[in-house]
């Protein structure tokens, strides 16, 4: 690389970025409505998704802007054919010493082993609830059982983490919160609920169906007693984890609605399309794939990288009045 490109992505803030979230695919094999259209999904042609040797050469680029950590997302990662291959490249990429995937689980049964003899390091898995009607009715599908094998299948093979991701909504989810720690619990699994964010396809978040990290943390501490904050945390991660009094287990709280967390962001993202975007929220994009599909050089992405990570806002702003909801629902992004 060119003697003059800098080695970090700094932006204007001094956010330094060494975490890239990639998404390989925007589709998925449900229909969650914070996520996506019920109907007339708009999926990208196959021509315009990244070949797995593009989203190589482009990680080989962020890790040589110091990019160490990588995730994984869609869409649902796992509908894309033959991703422990993906995984196997990545793995061997100097300087990438984590690899993570957020999954909805439904295909992870049969996957599991493959993506962890790939090298795949973590695994966060999206359950929002253990009540089939309650499933159906988030994700328009059914899939639960699923899921919970997808789960159960995962825990055999020894990865270094299993995360559960649940999504909390105001009156939807409320009651799943309660079933979903006692799984967790008995499980040993490390849940973390997540605050419902304006990225829904059909436009209908409303911020009273968020419901709170606060309010979720004082039911759990009401039935499980009072919880402990973490204090070995990395300072960069979006959530505030806390350990049961009774049980050294994690239960964390991702609640970019309630408390912005933008401060410490440390994460770029690459969408199925090649596109680079600085924020979720972001309403610009860089385009990585026309530079790679036209003879760009490693050192014309990495310069594009970095005039992309110095035009990164200081925060999403959902509670300004100037808010500037982005086209993009989170399917077309990558969670
Ligand atoms: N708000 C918050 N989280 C979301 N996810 C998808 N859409 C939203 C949204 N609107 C989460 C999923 C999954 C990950 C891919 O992103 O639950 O955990
Ligand atoms: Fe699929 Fe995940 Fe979006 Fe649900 S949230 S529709 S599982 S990509």
């Amino acid at each position: 690389m060119n003697d003059d490109l800098p080695t970090q992505l700094i932006d204007t803030f001094g956010r330094v970025h060494t975490n890239l979230r990639i998404s390989v695919t925007d589709r998925c094999n449900i229909r969650c409505f914070y996520c996506m259209p019920e109907h007339n999904v708009q999926f990208k042609p196959r021509s315009e998704i990244l070949t797995f040797e593009e989203i190589v050469r482009f990680t080989k680029i962020t890790a040589g802007l110091g990019v160490n950590k990588i995730r994984l997302t869609g869409g649902e990662p796992l509908v894309r054919q033959n991703l422990d291959q993906l995984v196997r490249a990545i793995r061997g990429i100097d300087r990438i010493d984590d690899i993570a995937l957020t999954t909805n689980g439904i295909l992870l049964a049969d996957q599991a082993e493959a993506l962890k003899s790939a090298g795949l390091d973590r695994l966060n898995i999206s359950l929002d609830t253990l009540d089939p009607d309650t499933f159906f009715k988030i994700s328009r599908r059914s899939g639960l059982d699923a899921v919970l094998a997808g789960i159960e299948a995962a825990q055999q093979c020894q990865f270094k983490k299993i995360r559960l991701n649940a999504i909390a909504i105001t009156q939807l989810t409320e009651s799943s919160i309660l079933p979903l720690a006692t799984f967790a619990r008995e499980r040993r699994l490390e849940l973390r609920f997540i605050e419902f964010m304006p990225l829904d396809a059909d436009d209908a978040w409303s911020q009273d169906q968020v419901l709170t990290g606060q309010k979720i943390r004082s039911m759990i501490e009401s039935e499980f007693g009072p919880l402990v904050p973490k204090t070995d945390v990395d300072p960069s991660q979006p959530s505030t984890d806390y350990s049961y009094t009774d049980l050294d287990l994690c239960v964390g709280f991702i609640n970019p609605v309630s408390q912005p967390f933008c401060g410490s962001c440390n994460r770029l993202r690459l969408t199925a399309e090649g596109q680079i975007r600085n924020c979720l929220f972001s309403t610009v994009e860089w385009d990585a794939r026309k530079m790679m599909r036209s003879g760009g050089s490693d050192a014309d992405i990495a310069r594009l990288l970095v005039e992309c990570i110095s035009r990164k806002k200081k925060g999403h702003g959902i509670d300004s009045v100037e808010f500037d909801r982005p086209q993009r629902a989170m399917y077309q992004i990558g969670g």
